[in-house]
């Protein structure tokens, strides 16, 4: 017999119960809009600037953001595989950036990291060459230090590879109706509604958590969708947050792609778990009319787990509504079976081992490097330098790489590559990590094999770094060299 009691105690464990963040307690039916489509696929040309605006999320007046080509974020960017494509990025700042295309295989010399600066008032002009398969990708700052901030404050934006088959895969591709681009992203705001960025010690420890959500930098809105098949193009563009995602509902989510292209065929999940540079698109049946509520679990991430404290209050909360409108256009009724896409062999060969270790000190020793300001994080002994190679690697090899990371979980992505995940812990990899990837979430041990095809020379080497930010800029990243 099941008691009341145990009823509720019942409800309270359910991993997903929403319990609404503040700023959702006026949550309206105001539409969700989408980033700008900027279609460079006839052009092969496009320019992005960066520039400062006012963005106001809350109606409360806000503040000053980056954007690029506006206020806050960017516009999606859309190029075409198999093409080469001239980007400029104008710097309209009165503050150094860089650009980098998260996700792009391209040479480490248009590749936008740390090393590749654009002064205020200068322009970088370089040509992206795209042999990669479809996928969803991104662009933001990658300035050494101050990456943390500057896409906090809105430098970044989605980046879609096309390969012009998504309509012969039976995909959704009408953009904004049924193939909707969510940029996740967190963030705390002061009493006008200005982007409150200013991190203490834990949030540099942990990683900077807000406690608003904000979806292609708009609070409260609602997704407005047909009723039929949607596709969800998800990237999780926090500084730090890692989102268990699911439906409130229960419905399923249909993995189609991964952060580096197409599954085979779709993968049938409940839960979705999205760590910052991670992208995955879904597929979601709205068939049924009904109404739905995309929410998250709380952070997962733990110090020591939790002996440390970081986010243990925290509750389930609401991402995004939708609204079904069924006069929008329902172009897709049916699931695709197959995606043309691949899952890579989990094979690896006589691949070269090397050990990743992702380290951040303990105690005493986080607490006065915290105070004194320097990098604490470290890969394998040592905070990053822009001046040291940590290592070169010959062009067409493939390693397997060993990736440890003991006091909490830290996303590491890899520029230039994108790979497999061979294992998780020693176990076979969560089926959302079945696909190619580029960025994967490391919780205890993970074995990847990386297939380096991309030349990068000592000057404008390949980075790689865990994806919380304030550890990439707290040292937490190394450079390789591709010859
Ligand atoms: Cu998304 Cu090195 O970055
Ligand atoms: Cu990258
Ligand atoms: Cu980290």
């Amino acid at each position: 017999m099941t008691s009341r009691r145990q009823f509720l105690a019942g409800l309270a464990a359910l991993p997903l119960a929403a319990t609404p963040l503040a700023a959702f307690a006026q949550a309206t039916r105001r539409p969700l809009a989408m980033p700008p489509l900027m279609d460079a696929r006839e052009s092969r040309a496009f320019g992005l600037t960066a520039q400062a605006g006012t963005t106001d999320f809350l109606g409360r007046g806000g503040g000053t953001t980056r954007g690029l080509n506006g206020a806050y974020l960017g516009p999606t960017l859309r190029l075409a595989t198999g093409q080469v494509s001239r980007a400029e990025v104008r710097n309209a700042l009165d503050e150094v950036i860089t650009l980098h295309w998260h996700g792009l295989l391209v040479p480490g010399e248009a590749d936008g990291g740390p090393h590749q600066p654009i002064a205020p008032g200068a322009s970088w002009v370089t040509d992206l060459p795209i042999t990669q398969p479809a996928c969803t990708a991104w662009y933001h700052a990658h300035t050494h230090g101050e990456t943390a901030r500057q896409v906090q404050m809105g430098l970044a934006g989605v980046l879609q590879v096309d390969d012009g088959q998504d309509d012969a895969r039976g995909l959704p591709s009408d953009y904004g109706i049924d193939d909707l681009m969510l940029v996740l992203q967190d963030r705390r705001f002061d009493r006008r509604g200005r982007i409150d960025y200013d991190p203490a010690m834990p949030d540099r420890m942990m990683g900077f958590l807000g406690d608003t959500m904000v979806v292609n930098g708009q609070v409260g809105a609602t997704a407005v969708v047909p009723r039929g098949i949607v596709r969800l193009r998800l990237l999780n563009g926090s500084n730090a947050r890692i989102y268990p995602l699911g439906f409130e509902d229960g419905r399923e989510m249909h993995l189609v792609a991964t952060d580096s292209g197409f599954l085979d065929r779709p993968i049938a999940l409940n839960r979705l778990t999205l760590a910052p540079g991670e992208r995955a698109e879904i597929l979601v049946d709205f068939s049924d009319g009904r109404d739905a509520r995309l929410v998250s679990g709380p952070n997962p991430n733990r110090m020591m787990g939790g002996m440390m404290g970081g986010g243990s209050a925290e509750r389930a909360f609401p991402v995004l509504p939708f609204a079904v409108d069924s006069g929008l256009p329902a172009r897709i009724a049916r699931l695709p079976q197959d995606l043309g896409g691949s899952v890579p062999a989990r094979d690896a060969g006589d691949a070269a081992p090397r050990r990743i270790s992702l380290e951040m000190p303990m105690g005493p020793g986080m607490m006065l490097g915290m105070l004194l300001g320097g990098s604490v994080f470290s890969i394998n002994g040592q905070s990053f330098d822009m001046g040291r190679t940590d290592f070169t690697i010959a062009r067409g090899s493939t390693e397997r790489w060993r990736i440890t990371a003991d006091t909490m979980m830290h996303p590491l992505h890899i520029h230039g590559v994108r790979f497999a995940v061979l294992s998780e812990n020693g176990h076979a990899p969560a089926a959302q990590n079945l696909g190619w990837k580029d960025t994967v979430l490391v919780n205890g041990q993970a074995e990847l094999l990386v297939r380096f095809d991309h030349p990068a020379p000592p000057e404008t080497p390949f980075m790689f770094h865990c994806h919380i930010l304030e550890h990439e800029d707290g040292g937490m990243m190394g450079q390789f060299a591709v010859t």
